[in-house]
């Protein structure tokens, strides 16, 4: 091989040598070897370039071109990645160390709990003071425990398509938690007072009044020698401790199939104090619950002996004293998970 084709062999070799160094180094500091190494002063291109003095005069020139035109792609090429690697360190120093203090700064989002809940967790923890266990029943129930066997009889209108969501024949939504009574009740002896709060469900016009699910409250007492008196105490106890001691109540005679007597149970309105508003239709009165003594039928259909055991019960609509408490006119808004309403409470 000439002195020639081996000059430009070597030359050829460290370009693509070069070139593919380059390319491979993502540090500024390999770069800088890689200048050195090829084009520094004792480097790979200038020492070649040097030697160009020793070859023939007439072959000079186009081995000079030659050198010349590697060297300068080589340098063109460093200097290409040296930017290039200074912009990107750059930016990412840029992301690291920039921080502007005049941004306002973002307030952690804070959680609370739905006002039905707060509502719900007051009334039981207000009969749980008073010596009530609390006790849960399923949503889904059969026909026995939420009507038969609280002695509504079959023809009864509230077993009509028109109140109860059905699953099927036998299976439905409870439309109150007076189920968990006769579930209590099968499986312990009096005495037993107990407070069940649950989710209700029923196939209702939807209105600013009524919705088709709500919560109810649902509480009971039975033992020897539990009285009228007992049930008064009880739940103006209740009524006090939550809208407080000005409240007046009122019980009204009523109908319940699972009660004899049955009341239904008026607060002095909390709104206006009892002279008349548009809450309480200028009746000075709010119904907020139902009660009475347990009926023997029912006593009957759980083995329990109404010649020895006597009870109360009562129900209230946890949504209906959310809305006299917070003073909220729609029951949907409850429903609707519109923050806005929400972040209130
Ligand atoms: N279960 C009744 C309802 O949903 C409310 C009720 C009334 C419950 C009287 C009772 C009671 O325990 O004694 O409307």
């Amino acid at each position: 091989m000439s002195n020639t084709s081996r000059f430009e062999q070597s030359l050829k070799q460290a370009q693509k040598e070069a070139l593919l160094k380059i390319e491979q180094t993502s540090e500024l500091e390999g770069l800088e070897q890689i200048r050195i190494k090829y084009l520094g002063r004792k480097g790979i291109i200038t020492s070649l370039l040097k030697s160009l003095k020793d070859f023939p005069e007439k072959e000079r020139p186009a081995l000079g071109k030659l050198s010349n035109q590697i060297k300068k792609q080589v340098e063109e090429v460093l200097l290409r990645k040296t930017k290039q690697l200074k912009n990107g360190e750059i930016a990412r120093r840029g992301e690291e160390q920039f921080f502007d203090y005049t941004l306002p700064g973002r307030k952690g989002w804070e959680g609370r709990l739905h006002p039905l809940t707060q509502i719900n967790e007051k009334i039981v923890e207000i009969f749980y003071g008073m010596g009530f266990e609390v006790a849960r029943g399923p949503d889904v129930e059969t026909d026995y425990y939420n009507f038969s066997a609280l002695n509504f009889p079959p023809d009864h209108p509230a077993r009509d398509m028109q109140d109860t969501f059905y699953v099927k024949d036998d299976l439905l939504l409870r439309t109150h938690t007076s189920p968990v009574q006769i579930r209590v009740f099968e499986k312990r002896k009096p005495p037993v007072r107990i407070i069940a709060p649950g989710r209700c469900y029923r196939n209702e016009a939807i209105n600013a009044r009524s919705f088709c699910t709500f919560l109810q409250v649902e509480g009971f007492y039975v033992d020897t020698d539990v009285t009228f008196a007992d049930l008064k105490g009880v739940l103006s106890a209740f009524v006090w401790e939550l809208f407080g001691r000005d409240v007046a109540l009122r019980f009204r005679a009523s109908f319940f199939p699972f009660t004899e007597p049955s009341a239904e149970v008026d607060i002095s309105c909390v709104i206006c104090g009892g002279k008349g508003c548009s809450v309480c239709k200028h009746r000075g009165w709010l119904e907020i619950l139902g009660a009475g003594m347990i009926d023997p039928e029912v006593f009957g259909a759980v083995g329990y002996d109404p010649e020895i055991y006597s009870g109360y019960a009562f129900g209230m609509g946890v949504d209906r004293i959310a809305m006299l408490k917070y003073q909220i006119d729609d029951i949907r808004l409850f429903y609707e998970n519109d923050l806005k309403f929400l972040r209130q409470f």
